[in-house]
């Protein structure tokens, strides 16, 4: 009666990882309970996300490695493995919500989200290729884009191409404050960039150290054209989520990433929290302001509300 926050499935986005194969659910060692799926498993998976409503997944590859080079080509490559995913996703379940990232990280043989010039990350080099990659992935049938890559000038130029490209319809979901953080350690073993990752992203990712740098970087991707923002990592930054959404007038989306689920997981298959801590995680989204949630236990958790 009193309550001032709810979950409901409504709120869910569910991050899946997809590899190469047949028949292949290949566990991610330092997320338990995830897997890589081949196309074949990731549609039955989906079968269970639609059943209880999920209104949408975000797609993320595990592409063989001999195919990543210096410049990520399989971003660009209308037949990639993301491509080919979201096709039989679409084909199978048209309702469904895909969401997809921009970014050059599992495409990369030194696992950086954008080029490499002279020893820098080239910002302006690497909007060429973003906005390819956002295209490629627009035709196979994406819904929604989402540029993690965290290049300045990304969001305007993803936005021109796909216009340009007839595919106005199509939204942007901005990691707008995306942070430097070390919990996306168990992704980068789940797309296979932890191992050749050189240095790291503090060049273009946010120091975690500031919080007004975030509402610059809102303000920039809402008038570049975002239609939705995201703050990640989630819990140690719910005091951005509630800065964004006190400034600006647009849904803010959180982000639960990989090192936040498992150490939650590890917590409770080791009996020191119990499974009620899912959900209490999941409202303190709500609480801090998200409008929706991007979550490993979208699946476990959507079942039970
Ligand atoms: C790629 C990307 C990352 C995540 C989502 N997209 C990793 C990174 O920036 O290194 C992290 C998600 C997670 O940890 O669950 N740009």
């Amino acid at each position: 009666m009193i309550s001032e926050n709810y979950l409901s499935v409504n709120d869910l986005i569910w991050p899946l990882f997809v590899c190469e194969g047949n028949n292949i659910a290949d566990k991610i060692n330092s997320m338990p309970g995830i897997c890589r799926y081949s196309i074949d498993n990731i549609l039955k998976e989906l079968e269970t996300a639609v059943k209880l409503k999920i209104p949408a997944i975000a797609l993320f590859p595990q592409i063989d490695s001999d195919l990543k080079d210096e410049n990520g080509s399989q971003a660009i490559d209308e037949n990639n493995l993301i491509c080919r995913t979201i096709k039989s996703i679409k084909k199978n379940f048209p309702d469904l919500g895909v969401i997809c990232d921009v970014a050059l990280d599992p495409f990369t043989d030194h696992g950086h989200d954008g080029l490499i010039i002279n020893d820098i990350i080239d910002n302006d080099a690497t909007l060429k290729v973003l906005e390819k990659q956002a295209l490629v992935q627009t035709a196979a049938g994406c819904d929604i884009i989402a540029p993690s890559d965290m290049m300045d000038g990304r969001v305007g130029i993803i936005r021109k191409h796909l216009d340009k490209n007839n595919f106005e319809n199509v939204q942007i979901l901005s990691y707008a404050a995306k942070f430097a953080s070390s919990f996306y350690g168990p992704f980068r073993d789940a797309v296979g960039s932890s191992k050749s990752l050189k240095g790291d992203k503090k060049t273009y990712q946010m120091d975690y150290k500031n919080s007004l740098e975030s509402l610059r970087e809102v303000a920039l991707d809402i008038k570049e054209g975002a239609d939705m923002v995201m703050v990640k990592p989630g819990m140690p930054y719910l005091d951005i989520i509630r800065l964004v959404k006190e400034n600006f007038k647009i849904p803010v989306f959180a982000y639960q990433v990989s090192g936040e689920y498992s150490l939650i997981i590890n917590g409770i298959n080791k009996g020191l929290i119990n499974e009620k801590s899912i959900i209490e995680s999941l409202i303190s989204f709500k609480r801090a302001g998200a409008t929706a949630v991007v979550t490993y236990f979208a699946d476990r958790i959507a079942s039970k509300l």
